[in-house]
């Protein structure tokens, strides 16, 4: 038996068009593997009323980690009518199979990592490396979301919380609610992975962005268990900051930052600001990790309209290769192949339209596995 089983899952659009370019770079890399490939994404959804088949977990549960591709998620209504005719009225509703097996596996980090590559004219500027640590089983994404609201549900919330009082009168159709539930536990090891990161590559800071001026108790939280953790990296200045302006700061001097660590949602809008300063979404790897697994993915979309056009900029799924690697264990074969993206972008000879080329995705794989 090979040493990892990783499972591929390219789900839709462009998913399969970036897979196919992972496939190539995964096979001049040498590692001792075998690929199980798997169900996942919007026609699921549509065929069989399930975006994320069961059949899909078992094999999860069978093997290393995972790669994914992309998915297509649309709003409720757009949802219903997609689903085949024999699939309505049964009371099936879409959620986000991504949500879902992040928390279904419990792969509580986000490790979103935005460098700048020389030679990227798309880079904000060229001295930028930041690393992103969003929660990825809490916060906002926790799922606890009420529409319309239920009678009992708003009584208790008025009982407890004064400030619900002002709600009272408004119909429960009038009125939804989504819960931003943080616990002690879901603060505490994201902090501590992302100071673990931070002690590991030489980061000197870490910055905790939250709102706790506003969000007292969930970001409250947060910003508690941040200077717990801290206090045992004397090493690693800790920095507080609030979202909004770290949005605006990470536009200014984003060269003043190294490792940052926040919750889910604030993680989702911080974390496409930091791709964007570092060439966009065709350059943001991420991979969902937890404690004996993890499932590597782009952060991109599934593009649509790209899709089966070898047009989009497969770099970031090749990065994302490479922190899954890393996770492995394969340190030398992770910075090999991150030498060789690199290399690619330097070189300048192949480039995808996003980076004002013609190359194809496959194009541009081709090119990093020449490298390897
Ligand atoms: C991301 C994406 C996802 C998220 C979507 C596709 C559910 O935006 O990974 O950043 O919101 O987490
Ligand atoms: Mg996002």
């Amino acid at each position: 038996m090979s040493k990892y089983r990783i499972v591929l899952m390219p789900g839709d659009g462009i998913g399969e068009d970036v897979m196919e370019a992972a496939r190539m770079v995964l096979e001049t890399l040498d590692l001792d593997d075998e690929y199980i490939p798997a169900d996942i994404g919007w026609r699921f959804w549509c065929t069989e009323g399930n975006p994320l088949p069961e059949r899909t977990i078992d094999i999860l549960k069978t093997c290393s980690c995972a790669l994914f591709g992309a998915i297509t998620s649309k709003p409720k209504n757009d949802a219903n009518k997609e689903l085949a005719p024999q699939l309505h009225n049964r009371g099936l509703t879409y959620r986000s199979p991504i949500v879902t097996l992040r928390q279904m596996f419990d792969l509580y980090t986000n490790l979103r990592p935005c460098k700048a590559y020389q030679g990227n004219p798309l880079n904000y500027r060229d001295d930028i490396d930041l690393v992103i640590f969003r929660e990825n089983t809490e916060g906002l994404y926790s799922g606890v979301e009420f529409y319309p609201l239920p009678d009992e549900v708003r009584e208790k919330l008025m009982q407890y919380s004064p400030s619900m009082g002002r709600f009272k009168d408004i119909p429960a159709d009038e009125i939804a609610v989504s819960l931003r539930v943080i616990t002690q536990n879901g603060a505490r090891r994201i902090m501590r992975q992302a100071f673990e990161y931070a002690r590991r590559f030489g980061y000197p800071t870490v910055t905790v962005v939250e709102k706790p001026n506003i969000l007292r108790e969930t970001s409250g939280l947060m910003i508690r268990e941040a200077r717990t953790v801290a206090s045992d990296y004397s090493e690693i200045e800790l920095w507080e900051t609030n979202i909004d302006a770290q949005m605006m700061w990470l536009l200014k001097n984003p060269n003043n930052y190294g490792v940052l660590v926040t919750s889910n949602m604030f993680g989702d809008i911080l974390s496409d600001l930091a791709a964007q300063l570092v060439g966009g979404l065709g350059f943001a790897s991420s991979g969902n990790i937890g404690d004996n697994f993890a499932i590597f993915e782009p952060t991109h979309g599934s593009a649509p309209k790209y899709a089966g056009q070898h047009k989009v900029n497969p770099t970031a799924m090749l990065l994302t290769i490479k922190l899954m690697l890393d996770w492995l264990g394969e340190r030398d074969k992770a910075q090999k192949l991150e030498g060789a993206i690199a290399g690619v972008i330097a070189e300048a000879k192949v480039r995808t339209y996003d980076m004002g080329g013609t190359n194809s995705t496959i194009d541009m794989a081709k090119a990093v596995a020449e490298r390897l």
